[in-house]
């Protein structure tokens, strides 16, 4: 299988999404010539040019996409190819008004956007696969061709009849009979019983509530179904040539698509990520983002979009202050990326994102963000040399849980609290551990932990047979383990353990869970009542409802050590408990003693220092 490396060739990757579509061809030319100056050596084309390569269904035009590639290619400038199937021509739509996704509520959303298509409807189906077909046979084999990136940011989500018909075969494939779908749905409750398939709907506009199970195993069904789509695109051009590899952009923590199942499917993993430029937590889920990136696909990482500057779907699109791209190119190389790539080349002039930053913005090169492009790309050329970094693992001794089943269940309707946000929960862990410069590694629930003299499970929602068995032999084998709260509440079929919580861990924490004490006060959101069984009592709540009762418990068990938080506990708090869990399990920072604002990774041989506010300081190498 290829990987990353087939795709950096031994460079760094630098550059962006390129929109020729969008300009008239005499433009082309400078933008080779503009990117040569930048050191710009990957462009990725065609992402919406769907309409541009299909101007009618089934005939195609590849002239001007023959003549875009033959000028990158001259200029020494590989491309990322994509499949332009996240927005189809307005064609498809008029003649097939199925194509068109259908909310909850019946209504179809038109085209004039993107992303209007219906994962399940043939036509679309049809349609994605002929153009895709089309450009893998006409490009495979291209000499710029440096990777597939196929379709953008996957996420769409439909609910029309076609869904419906698919989403019946998917639960047949999970259940069998319709008697067990009714036992995992629990339709006694409610007179909500099956009585044959065909009265089995994708999660429709209902009169109150609906049904949990129901919605958790449609989100469930969404992502096979677009992950689907995927692999046809990518079986499609695999298949012309095997040697190009494929990939496909998540968006951040993003729930509709289950990043671990989906990055199996990958021949590596890249990210889109727009952390908020006035956010002063931006460089924290920055580097959390990231982290995950690397997680989830095991290795090196693209990082294919960020803006060069502004966002402009935001209400407020603030540019990146000077220098501030740059620190965050550096912060996707230390943590495992090995190129950085941006939502765009050049600023669009029309269209809904004619407000967005690119590298080459409207003000021309002469421009403080070009020159700070320019800039970059020398950064990347140089480091391309640097010794022990391209390609290089990031060590950790450390790992947080992320379960896509957790995050999905837990933030279903009608949990205890309405706010109680699961990538909260996980930033929350993250952060004190970020601040310290101790590097965390995501892992998925039922991952062999054993590597990790740590492991973090701020909100462990579901926990299965499996699960529960995977860290009870890692904590008696002598880790340790730090249970949030809010933890082993149901089953894989939201079906509430009973007996109290955690469940199936309560015997490793040494500690049950009677009654979920959420809040709306300021202070803390969360509490438990909960009793020791076998725990050591750590903290206790002061004031509030639950005054004086364990919230934080500590455990021996079998070799390791499990402890349970049972509450959201304030900063400082949970910074304090994290440390003492990290020095207890032998576990240190990159960098001892650095001052505050200083993000400090280790990738091979390089030490990065990432300065995102110190103000001014000076580090030295130990003597
Ligand atoms: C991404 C998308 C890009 C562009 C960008 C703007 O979600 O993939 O095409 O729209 O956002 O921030």
């Amino acid at each position: 299988m290829p990987g990353l490396g087939d795709a950096t060739r031994g460079r760094l990757l630098f550059g962006g999404d390129y929109s020729p579509e969008q300009w008239p061809p005499d433009v082309w030319e400078e933008d080779v010539r503009l990117m040569r100056e930048a050191g710009v050596n990957l462009a990725t084309v065609g992402v919406f040019a769907w309409a541009a390569l299909e101007p009618e269904p089934g005939r195609f035009d590849f002239g001007w996409l023959d003549t875009v590639l033959g000028l990158l290619h001259d200029g020494g400038i590989g491309v990322a190819l994509a499949t332009p199937t996240a927005s189809p021509p307005p064609w498809l739509g008029h003649r097939h008004p199925e194509t068109l996704p259908q909310g909850p509520d019946g209504v179809r959303r038109h085209y004039g956007s993107r992303n209007h298509y219906c994962a399940s409807a043939p036509p679309y189906r049809r349609a994605a696969l002929a153009v895709t077909e089309a450009l893998a046979a006409r490009y495979a084999h291209h000499p710029a061709l440096r990777l597939w990136h196929i379709g953008n940011e996957y996420g769409t989500t439909c609910h029309c009849g076609h869904c419906a018909e698919r989403f019946r075969g998917w639960l047949r494939a999970r259940y069998g009979t319709l008697d067990a779908l009714n036992a995992a749905w629990g339709t006694a409750v409610w007179s909500q019983r099956y009585s044959t398939w065909d009265e089995v709907t994708a999660p429709l506009t209902v009169q109150y509530i609906g049904n949990p199970t129901q919605d958790l195993d449609y989100q469930r069904f969404g992502s096979d179904l677009l992950l689907e789509c995927y692999t046809a695109e990518r079986d499609a051009v695999r298949a012309h040539n095997p040697a190009v590899p494929v990939t496909t952009n998540f968006m951040d923590l993003y729930r509709p698509v289950d990043g671990w199942r989906w990055a199996e499917e990958e021949d590596f993993v890249s990210l889109d990520t727009y952390p908020d430029p006035g956010d002063p937590g931006a460089a924290l889920r920055g580097a959390m983002s990231k982290d995950v990136m690397r997680s989830l696909g095991g290795g090196p990482w693209l990082l294919m979009e960020q803006s060069p500057g502004a966002a402009s779907w935001r209400p407020v699109s603030t540019p990146k202050r000077p220098g501030l791209n740059r620190l965050w190119s550096l912060q996707a190389l230390a943590r495992g990326a090995d190129g950085v790539l941006h939502f765009q080349w050049r600023a669009s002039r029309q269209g809904p994102e004619r407000a967005h930053g690119a590298l080459l913005p409207h003000a021309g090169p002469d421009s403080r963000v070009f020159r700070e492009a320019c800039a970059l790309g020398r950064t990347l050329a140089e480091l391309s040399e640097v010794d022990g970094l391209l390609g290089a693992p990031v060590a950790a001794d450390v790992a947080v849980l992320l379960d896509w089943e957790s995050w999905r269940a837990a933030e279903l309707p009608h949990q205890p609290h309405a706010g109680f946000g699961y990538v909260d929960r996980l930033t929350e862990y993250y952060e004190p551990l970020w601040r310290a410069n101790i590097t965390c590694d995501f892992a998925r629930p039922a991952a062999d932990l054993s590597r990790y003299k740590l492991v973090l499970a701020p909100n462990l929602y579901q926990v299965t047979p499996a699960v529960a068995a995977g860290l009870r032999s890692y904590v008696a084998g002598g880790g340790t383990l730090v249970l949030g709260p809010f933890s082993g509440v149901a089953d894989q079929d939201e079906r509430v353990h009973i007996g109290g919580w955690p469940g199936l861990l309560m015997d490793v924490v040494g500690v049950r869970v009677e009654e979920h004490w959420p809040q709306a006060s300021p202070g803390t959101i969360w509490q438990e009542w909960a009793e020791p069984r076998g725990a050591a009592v750590v903290e206790s709540a002061q004031g509030g409802p639950l005054d004086g009762r364990p919230m934080v418990f500590r455990h021996e068990y079998g070799a390791g050590i499990a402890w349970y938080v049972g509450t959201v506990p304030a900063p400082d708090a949970l910074a304090g408990l994290l440390a003492r869990a990290c020095a207890e399990a032998g576990v240190r920072p990159v960098l001892p003693d650095l001052p505050p604002g200083v993000e400090a990774v280790r990738r091979g041989g390089v030490v990065f220092l990432l300065d995102h506010d110190s103000g001014a300081c000076e580090i030295r190498p130990a003597a």
